[in-house]
């Protein structure tokens, strides 16, 4: 498909899941292990039509809040996904990087994470974000602190805090800022994802539950994207 604006970084809220299983009767659960394979899918699509950067949110600082078996869970789907991805990925080029505090994972997943980071690092592809214990206050606070161990250390005077330094002490450092963020299931809300880097990205909410997400779909918003007249505060 040829478009008249291409979007080089997508983020996407997944979002849906139990709406999905609800709709079948099925435990929440469920849908999120259909939510892992369109992920899965979405994930290969980005990378074979060119998009350079893709930030995923999978799991939030609030979604520790949901029932112990719905977490539970969620962190097998992860832990399933980066075993698949350390043998797969290898041959697909796609650079893996986490964003949020992921100390509070169980050791296992963490040890999952720094070895998926390591084995793709060299790789010049897709970079692909996963956003997980990842909150936008929380990345921004973090960055607040390491500014000001900065100046506290001498290293950085208060007048040196700019919007280039500060951007650098983000997750996504070095990286562009989103120009298209997709939200599925027709919720309308920011829900705490990428609050600096999304200051002008364009978002196209979709009435579609994430389950039922396609690459069709995925086409549909960067069409839309593509007919969007982008002024970033100007005229
Ligand atoms: C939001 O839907 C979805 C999540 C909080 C979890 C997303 C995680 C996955 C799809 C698991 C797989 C991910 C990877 C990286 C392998 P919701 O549960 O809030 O849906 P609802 O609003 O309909 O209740």
């Amino acid at each position: 498909m040829e478009f008249s604006q291409f979007p080089r970084h997508i983020g996407i809220i997944m979002d849906g899941n139990g709406r999905w299983a609800k709709k079948r009767g099925l435990p929440r659960t469920a849908g999120h292990k259909v939510g892992a394979d369109v992920f899965k899918k979405i994930v290969r699509y980005c990378s074979s039509i060119g998009i350079q950067y893709l930030t995923i949110y999978a799991f939030s600082t609030e979604n520790w809040k949901r029932p112990r078996e719905e977490v539970g869970m969620l962190i097998k789907l992860f832990e399933q996904y980066l075993q698949e991805a350390l043998r797969d990925f290898l041959n697909e080029n796609i650079k893996v990087f986490f964003m949020g505090d992921t100390s509070a994972f169980p050791e296992e997943l963490q040890k999952l994470i720094r070895d998926t980071e390591e084995a793709s690092k060299n790789h010049t592809g897709m970079v692909l974000n996963i956003a997980l214990n990842y909150g936008g206050r929380a990345e921004l606070t973090r960055a607040a602190r390491l500014l000001s161990e900065e100046v506290k250390s001498g290293k950085l005077t208060p007048e040196q805090i700019t919007e280039e330094t500060f951007a650098q002490k983000l997750y996504t450092a070095g990286q562009p800022d989103p120009d298209l963020i997709i939200r599925p299931s027709g919720e309308n809300r920011i829900s705490n994802f990428l609050l600096w880097q999304s200051a002008y990205s364009e978002y196209v909410i979709m009435d579609i539950l994430w389950p039922d997400f396609k690459p069709k779909d995925l086409d549909r918003a960067i069409k839309e994207y593509a007919n969007r007249n982008r002024r970033f505060g100007g005229v």
